[in-house]
């Protein structure tokens, strides 16, 4: 039974491109009754926006206006999901300035009364480090690129595997709130896992937390 408001429950769920993550996410929010924050679409709106002023995401100076000025209508675009939108998002994202602009509403978002769920790269370690439960979610590379291209059926599975590849070295290569598993955290490897028992395995994960802190008290 859905048992968050037991007291407000932060939840961070962390972990590589097309990992799951956002399908974890969002079943954690419905199952606890949370709201769920999506950070990557933040990424992803300032990238877009890089790309539509006809800009270079290695800008740093134009990513960090566009992150600072950033329309949240934007957030609802189609066009966020795009492969290219996604490797702008990679790029601006390693940029502190931009990092710095997406800080506070992050924040404000986990801070909310009743608790909430947000999912990314650097919530469990940067975001909300005092997360009541932490789940750093990912999958073999193989498998990961297998569910991307399900996603977007006309694209070639090597491209698909490439630009994963990419984006994974680059966010756990650069300096700013790198990718990586926060100590505290529970490992979900989803390999071999369908959707329904990835999702069964999360929330039994985040009840046993759950359980453990109160027994604590
Ligand atoms: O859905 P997918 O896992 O492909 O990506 P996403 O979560 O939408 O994130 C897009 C990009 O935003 C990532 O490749 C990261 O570079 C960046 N990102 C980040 O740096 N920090 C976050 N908390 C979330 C996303």
């Amino acid at each position: 039974m859905p048992n968050a408001n037991r007291f407000a429950v932060v939840i961070a769920v962390d972990g590589p491109a097309a990992s799951g993550k956002g399908t974890i996410a969002r079943a954690l929010a419905a199952h606890f009754g949370l709201p769920h924050m999506d950070t990557g679409s933040l990424y992803r709106a300032v990238g877009l926006a890089v790309l539509r002023a006809g800009g270079d995401p290695a800008d740093a100076a134009l990513a960090a206006k566009c992150a600072r000025t950033l329309d949240v209508a934007v957030l609802d675009d189609p066009a966020l999901r795009e492969p290219s939108t996604a490797r702008a998002a990679s790029v601006v994202s390693a940029h502190p300035e931009v990092r710095a602009a997406l800080l506070e509403c992050q924040q404000a978002f986990a801070r909310q009364p009743g608790g909430a769920v947000l999912d990314g790269r650097d919530i469990g370690t940067v975001i909300a480090p005092d997360a009541d439960i932490k789940i750093f979610v990912t999958a073999s590379l193989d498998v990961r690129a297998k569910r991307r291209q399900a996603e977007t059926p006309e694209r070639d599975y090597a491209v698909v595997r490439a630009n994963l590849a990419e984006r994974d070295a680059r966010d756990a290569e650069r300096d700013a709130a790198p990718l990586r598993q926060a100590d505290d955290s529970i490992l979900l490897d989803t390999s071999d896992m369908d959707r329904e028992t990835a999702i069964a395995r999360a929330i039994a994960l985040a009840e046993a937390r759950l359980a453990e802190k109160a027994a604590l008290g």
